[in-house]
């Protein structure tokens, strides 16, 4: 995690590089820096905290440099605090460094120096790239850095700036994200796109083991042994506006409402052919679907539309415990790997394993050209645009329309399927457009403390992430639980004060999760249920109903999770809490 920028060029680069930190603070926000050359100096400032707070205490400094670095932190290495935020320096303070991502040897290294004599500042594991660039320097940044590269172990990302070279920013990426912004008379490195879309839509994604050396006048590529690479320069279709909250209290907010959007500019990318797979899931031995967090969820629905449409034995695993288990993996299984950040160091480590054992590899991922999306033999793209809320929402529904897409790309009714799906965003329209009384009942339940989720067949994974969202925005603990298994455990937990949330659209489950709503009912549970709109029996039996509209079986996933993200954002928004930016959390998680 952790986001970096970068900049050179004819501008005052400290304006651009807070903008552009602000735009990657969802990728952590416990401190911030930036280090700047003014005339021959170099001047370092940072803040714990969020990035408002770094702004705060640059106020009327009179900071004029036109190249500079910034960073806005996830902690791993050392707690969050003004010593160990980035940027880091030498010990003559000549070199700073930001860096994203993990140096796994990075002890070795600094006992090493230690012995050497040098003074540590720091506990973070950055701080040796900036004492060894010292060290290496004999007049080209760029022949320092090639030096250290070799000598560093782990997934990570950093850029160098010095004050010997004054118009040079150096990036370097192996396993964490990097892109080059191509401007004119200007340049720039950052750990994602937003971040520099006010200034451009021309950029370059660097591979792993790959070095960018920008100066205002151009960008240089090489390997890790110093070789020139010629690199390809896309022009990103996402404009700033889509990057902005248009007007919206929260981009989460917005995100939500732009799920009839990204399901649908998911399925016209799916259709207009270009995402065609060469190869049919019924040919496969298993199908592994590897994935986290939100993906994880919708991972779980997919495994239902898999076997029902291809009949395929499937199963779905946590990147981080597929990694050091035991699964056996052949030529004969296909490797899914769902991922909106396409970054997740868990699910890229999962793919990478699979190919060693020969497996095929396919994925879904929304951010075109990030490692999992290149890693993978195979990807089909969500179009979501950019999904800036920490908590996932449309991204969620974008990969849903892949999953259902790819499951019924081997049924013979495929095109039946497919118009069944493309009935999808207007359903979503008209939820959105009657959703007003789900701001009420956040009101009545934001002082709650616990929650249980329910549901059973395709809406126990909507259970999974209606308690998720309502956990990782608001605080308040929330389980998820297949509403079968509720008498084996959770039922103790039901009193008067508990509110359950029961997921019950009219499907081949619906009489079994009444039951379980009786049951609920019995112990004076609240009962705030999901259903069909006109479903009175439903309506009866709970004391709150939230109706969304009739959908066949297999597509209601995408309707039913929509009030409960409504009903999360709701009581955390009303709790006064930071949706965007929950505390701990990162968007993009780049550890394992
Ligand atoms: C983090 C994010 C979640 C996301 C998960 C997986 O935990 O906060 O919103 O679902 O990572 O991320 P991915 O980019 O792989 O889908």
């Amino acid at each position: 995690m952790c986001g970096i920028i970068g900049y050179t060029g004819k501008e005052t680069a400290l304006p651009l590089i807070l903008g552009g930190l602000e735009r990657l603070e969802y990728r952590g926000y416990d401190s911030a820096g930036v280090a700047l050359i003014e005339g021959n100096k170099l001047v370092v400032e940072k803040q714990v905290g969020k990035i408002r707070e770094l702004v705060k205490s640059l106020w009327g400094k009179p900071y004029k440099g036109k190249t500079g670095i910034g960073h806005t932190r996830w902690a791993t290495h050392g707690e969050p605090s003004t010593e160990n935020a980035h940027p880091h320096t030498d010990e003559k303070e000549e070199f700073a460094v930001v860096h994203n991502g993990i140096v796994e040897n990075y002890l070795e290294l600094r006992k090493e120096l230690q012995k050497q004599g040098v003074k540590f500042r720091s506990a973070t594991d950055t701080e040796v790239i900036a004492h060894l660039i010292a060290r290496s320097y004999r007049g080209d940044l760029l022949d320092a850095v090639l030096e250290v590269v070799n000598k560093l172990k782990g997934a990570f990302a950093f850029a160098v700036i010095t004050v010997h070279e004054p118009n040079r920013v150096i990036g370097v990426k192996q396993g964490s994200p990097l892109v080059v912004g191509i401007g004119e008379g200007e340049n720039f490195l950052a750990s994602d796109i937003p971040a520099i879309l006010p200034y451009t839509r021309k950029v370059i994604t660097l591979g792993d083991g790959e070095i960018a050396d920008i100066t205002p006048e151009g960008v240089n590529i090489y390997d890790f042994e110093g070789n020139p690479i010629t690199k390809d320069i896309t022009l990103v279709p996402w404009d700033i506006i889509s990057a902005e909250k248009s007007g919206f209290k929260h981009f989460m907010l917005k995100e939500i409402y732009e799920q009839p959007k990204a399901v649908g500019d998911t399925i016209r990318g799916l259709i207009s052919g270009e995402e065609e797979l060469p190869f049919s899931l019924k040919e496969f031995r298993r199908i592994l679907v590897i994935a986290c967090g939100t993906s994880y969820h919708a991972g779980l629905i997919g495994k239902f539309w898999i076997e029902k449409y291809s009949g395929v034995p499937t199963e779905v695993v946590y990147a981080s415990e597929f990694r050091y288990g035991d699964f056996p993996v052949s030529e004969e299984d296909l490797i899914l790997a769902i991922s909106q950040s396409g970054e997740t160091i868990d699910t890229k480590f999962a793919v990478n394993y699979a190919k060693e054992k020969g497996a095929k590899t396919l994925a879904i991922v929304n951010v075109v050209g990030s490692s999992i999306d290149r890693e993978s033999d195979y990807t089909l793209h969500t179009h979501a645009g950019p999904e800036i809320g920490v908590a996932a929402t449309k991204t969620f529904t974008a990969q849903l329309t892949a999953l259902y897409y790819l499951a019924s790309s081997s049924h013979p009714q495929r095109e039946k399927l497919t118009s069944e799906l493309m009935k999808v965003p207007s359903k979503i329209e008209t939820l959105l457009d009657k959703s007003e009384e789900i701001e009420s009942l956040a009101q009545k339940f934001m002082k709650k403390r616990d929650f249980l989720y329910l549901g059973r067949y395709l809406s126990y994974p909507i259970a999974l992430e209606g308690a998720l969202k309502l956990k990782e925005i608001s605080y308040i603990h929330a389980e998820g639980y297949p509403a079968g298994e509720m008498k084996h455990g959770p039922i103790a937990l039901i009193d008067e004060n508990m509110p359950v949330v029961v997921i019950a659209p009219q499907d081949r489950v619906y009489e079994k999760t009444l039951s379980n709503i009786e049951e609920v009912k019995t112990r004076k549970g609240i009962v705030i249920s999901v259903g069909f709109e006109g479903d009175q029996k439903l309506e009866k039996l709970s004391d709150y109903f939230l109706k969304v509209p009739p959908l066949e079986e297999d597509l209601t996933p995408f309707l039913t999770v929509v009030p409960l993200q409504l009903l999360a954002y709701h009581i955390a928004s009303k709790l006064g809490l930071d949706v965007d930016q929950p505390r701990n959390l990162a968007k993009t998680v780049t550890v394992e």
